[in-house]
């Protein structure tokens, strides 16, 4: 059966791994590597991935370290400090794998630049990542890297993992606490650090290379071990499960950038149309952005609005492509948002006084399509428009039974709705007796936080939006007015409380109007 260098150096990576072990696994060939042992003769193996997931399952491989299977499949999903300061630098993991853009015959490793200076670097590299810890304090590690005499250099250019050191001593000296880098997996075999020397020498090779092959792309001179020996191909059964392994990526890229996967927010138009094909290069990653029309929202800067002078970036937003890793992180639990978040007016021991309101609308797409499960979130002043926040200190009362915080998550039709209180005007400081009109503050999460949208909602026949110059900041009339609610006498509830109804939208020419920065 034929098969690839890589394919070989993933089935070596993964034999490596026993059964039962823990094993912090990163992105790509570790990755693989880790699930085919999984799927082969390690089913117990413990996988943990740095954004928190301990014992992950994936039936198909992870994009990212925030891929959703990750967490859904795990035994616990912890944060990202607890993953470092408790579970890998007291030396809870196994094993620990890692890249390098170069290593030396120490096993120090090399992810931040090459070339001499490190303001001019010939390249720039990603840089260290959780690399230093998972070097200095897992139990074992495994340097898994394609060998050339660019990477397998006499001195790194920079050392962002330490493995050995200048050899035996150094890591007891500087208090590395795990066994550092003693196997490292190259497309050409694997290399061992010497018990004595720590120095790599080779001591495994695969089918048809020949040591004058490794030497020739060693930056050093290697030694061979005495126990030198050749690698069994991957059999029959490791090339079957490692290629449906890679086979299950692409399935996995086309359900996890489902609806709402886009830079604009929680919406379902504009989705990202990759094809269930293999990814071929991190380009096909991106995902499509939305660019808001202009004359619609807000500029970052409108001199009336006085501090939005001394807030505005003086030089041009530069757009941030978004790519799987921004949309398949965690997102808060949709399951922590009960009933009673959505009711402001009953969460204390009293009632809050005011006009008790029902807020109600749809979150809507620009054909009219409902945007289900988007986390809303609002804040809002009291009945006397004084906020529970430690810097409004204007002299109105404070309400012991009202915090002006609730959430809510859209129902399948896109349908909120709140229980609260009218809010007041309140003072501000921008212009001789400047009031702001009522409002609540709105804030829409899509599928990741990234993808937040913030607006406020204003109540109708308010006499201050000719004063206001955060309504009027918004340059165009018909987009003004569609942040102001509509009451309606069928939401009310007779003796008990009135209602507005306000429907937000996303995009299109009916669009709401967000305060996000770059009009995206
Ligand atoms: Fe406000």
């Amino acid at each position: 059966m034929t098969y690839s260098s890589d394919e070989m150096m993933t089935v070596t990576a993964a034999r490596t791994l026993r059964n039962g072990m823990t094993c912090f696994v990163g992105i790509g060939l570790p990755s693989e590597a880790a699930n085919l042992a999984r799927a082969t003769h390690a089913p117990d193996l413990v996988l943990i991935y740095e954004s928190g997931t301990i014992g992950a399952k994936p039936a198909a491989l992870p994009l990212s370290i925030g891929d959703g299977i990750l967490a859904e499949t795990a035994d616990a999903v912890v944060s990202v400090p607890e993953i470092f300061n408790y579970w890998l630098q007291p030396g809870r993991i196994d094993v620990g794998f890692l890249g390098a853009a170069q290593i030396d015959r120490y096993g120090n490793i090399n992810t931040t630049v090459i070339g001499d200076d490190y303001r001019r670097p010939r390249v720039r590299l990603p840089g260290a990542g959780g690399a230093p810890e998972i070097a200095a304090a897992c139990r074992e590690v495994i340097v898994v890297l394609r060998q050339s005499r660019r990477t397998f250099v006499k001195r790194v250019d920079f050392i962002t993992s330490v493995g050995f050191g200048d050899g035996p001593g150094t890591r007891q000296r500087l208090g590395l606490t795990g066994a550092g880098p003693r196997k490292v997996i190259t497309d050409l075999g694997v290399l061992e650090a010497d018990p004595q020397t720590d120095e790599l020498v080779l001591a495994g090779i695969y089918p048809g290379i020949s040591v004058l092959d490794v030497r020739e792309r060693t930056g050093w001179d290697i030694r061979l071990s005495d126990d030198l020996a050749e690698i069994p191909p991957p059999s029959g059964a490791e090339l079957a499960a490692l290629r449906s392994l890679i086979a299950s990526m692409p399935a996995s890229v086309a359900a996890d950038a489902g609806p709402g996967a886009t830079t604009a927010g929680p919406s379902a138009e504009g989705a990202p149309t990759m094809k269930a094909e293999r990814i071929q290069t991190a380009e096909d990653l991106r995902l499509p952005g939305y660019e808001r029309p202009a004359g619609v929202h807000p500029p970052l800067n409108s001199p009336s609005y006085r501090s939005s002078l001394l807030r505005a970036p003086r030089q041009p937003l530069v757009p941030l492509p978004h790519w799987l890793t921004e949309v398949t992180g965690p997102l808060f639990g949709h399951d922590r948002v009960t009933a009673a978040d959505a009711d402001l007016t009953t969460r204390h021991a009293g009632e809050p006084i005011g006009e008790r309101i029902i807020v109600t609308g749809r979150v809507l797409d620009s054909d009219g399509g409902a945007v289900s499960d988007t986390l809303i979130e609002i804040w809002q002043a009291n009945a006397a428009g004084r906020y529970a926040h430690r810097v409004d200190d204007h002299p109105a009362p404070l309400d012991p039974n009202f915090d002006g915080g609730g959430r809510c998550v859209t129902d399948a039709q896109g349908r909120y709705r709140f229980v609260t209180i009218k809010p007041g005007a309140y003072p501000w400081r921008n212009h001789p007796n400047a009031w702001r009109p009522a409002h609540i503050h709105f804030s829409l999460f899509g599928r990741a936080f990234t993808q937040r949208l913030i607006t406020q909602m204003y109540f109708p026949g308010d006499p201050l939006f000719d004063y206001d110059p955060i309504f009027n900041s918004i340059p165009d009339k018909q987009a003004r007015t569609r942040l102001i609610a509509r009451f309606d006498i069928d939401l009310t509830e007779p003796g008990w409380a009135l209602g507005f109804r306000w429907d937000i939208v996303l995009r299109g020419l009916d669009a709401t109007v967000f305060e996000s920065g770059l009009g995206r």
